[in-house]
């Protein structure tokens, strides 16, 4: 009889984490797949465009939780999972990356007795201000499967106990996605539609808590891209929380020198990646995929859990200091920091290694 995996996904980041393993996993007989999206994001263009940018199935159960707090997202979340989970009975629970989600749902299925595979364990920033920083922690520790990108994934869990035998080194998920979808990414015509020259424009994006939700940060990271938005105007599709934040402030930069837009989908912002000059970011995935497409990133946070970016890749942390973000964007767009290597088994063939590792524990 097939195993039945349910996978979970809920913010963007997941989509395009989990799409690649699908894909695999629906080749395989051995395997039934049910789909659960939490609905923590739910807005169109971070939801939706996903599925049709990644043609992925439409989920087979909804659970739509919405915004709240972390303690009632995450309580929420936990409450209609566990109803998903009584009637589906899956023989395993697979998550993927830090999100309120990932950790609601594999703390769920631990209860129930159900295995959980946690894809892209063992990274950690240790900064516990961090939500993410706990959302790791915590899948870790109850998970069975831990997926890693990384060695210094493995080493971290290791430090923290976790038994070798459950730690696999696959590569990067995420790098599958990025290249499997970078043909359709090439045919999208988002540099026309936006007017945009190849390396004539930078890239931002900002949704960190610790750089968004309060102005006297937000406002020394405005500066510098002030600054550098004169030397090369600067596209900034700007996350909901952030939008939110600014709408407070009332702020509105000088579309010259920031132009903003509405998030944009997995492919269009592929190609805007693909053909920046210089990336400024505070997420967690645009870090591992500029370090692939040799793409200079200048992350605008304190610590990374991604410190493979910086040793192999592109990634330069910056902090929110002005003139730090200044200094090492005009490094940047003065040609520094380009193409370097391309971490171990970031390969396109994660998805696959996964798939094995999958076989092996059920056989
Ligand atoms: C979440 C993740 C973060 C991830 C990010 C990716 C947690 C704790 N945080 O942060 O790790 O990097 O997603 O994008 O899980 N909102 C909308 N529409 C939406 C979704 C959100 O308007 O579709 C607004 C709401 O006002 C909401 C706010 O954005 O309160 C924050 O959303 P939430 O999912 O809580 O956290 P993110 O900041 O998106
Ligand atoms: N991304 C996207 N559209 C955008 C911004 C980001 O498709 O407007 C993609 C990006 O290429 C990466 C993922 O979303 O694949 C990263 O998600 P996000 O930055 O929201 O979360 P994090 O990685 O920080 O958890």
């Amino acid at each position: 009889m097939a195993r039945k995996i349910m996978g979970v996904v809920g913010a963007r980041p997941n989509f395009m984490k989990m799409a690649p393993i699908w894909r695999v996993l629906a080749g395989k007989a051995a395997y039934s797949r049910v789909l659960v999206h939490t609905g923590q994001h739910y807005d169109d263009n971070m939801s939706r465009i996903f599925f049709d940018d990644l043609r992925l199935p439409k989920p087979d159960v909804y659970l739509g939780v919405g915004s709240g707090s972390h303690g009632a997202q995450t309580g929420t979340i936990m409450i209609e999972f566990e109803k998903a989970l009584l009637s589906e009975r899956a023989d395993l629970v697979m998550v993927v990356g830090d999100v309120n989600s990932t950790m609601a749902c594999s703390l769920v299925a631990v209860k129930m007795g159900v295995p959980v595979a946690h894809v892209e364990a063992g990274l950690r920033s240790f900064d516990r201000t961090m939500p993410e920083e706990i959302n790791r922690m915590v899948t870790d520790i109850v998970a069975d499967l831990l997926f890693t990108t990384c060695a210094e994934a493995g080493e971290n869990l290791i430090r923290e106990h976790v038994d070798a035998r459950k730690i696999h080194f696959v590569g990067n998920v995420m790098i599958d996605s990025l290249y499997y979808y970078s043909p359709l990414a090439d045919a999208s015509p988002v540099l026309d539609t936006l007017a945009l020259e190849k390396g004539g424009y930078g890239l931002v994006t900002l949704h960190r808590p610790s750089n968004v939700d309060e102005f006297g940060t937000f406002k020394k990271i405005l500066d510098a891209l002030l600054v550098l938005g004169e030397r090369c105007p600067l596209v900034f599709p700007v996350h909901p929380r952030t939008r939110k934040m600014l709408a407070t402030w009332g702020t509105v930069p000088p579309p010259d020198r920031i132009r903003m837009l509405d998030p944009v989908g997995y492919l269009d912002f592929l190609k805007l990646m693909k053909h920046a000059r210089i990336v400024l970011t505070d997420s967690g995935g645009i870090q591992e995929e500029t370090t692939v497409l040799g793409i200079p990133c200048l992350t605008i946070r304190e610590n990374t859990e991604r410190p493979i970016t910086i040793t192999v890749g592109t990634n330069v942390l910056t902090g929110s200091d002005t003139g730090t973000i200044v200094d090492e964007g005009l490094k940047a767009l003065a040609g520094g920091a380009g193409r370097r290597g391309i971490p171990e088994l970031w390969d396109g063939r994660a998805s696959e290694r996964i798939a094995g590792v999958i076989d092996a524990y059920f056989s």
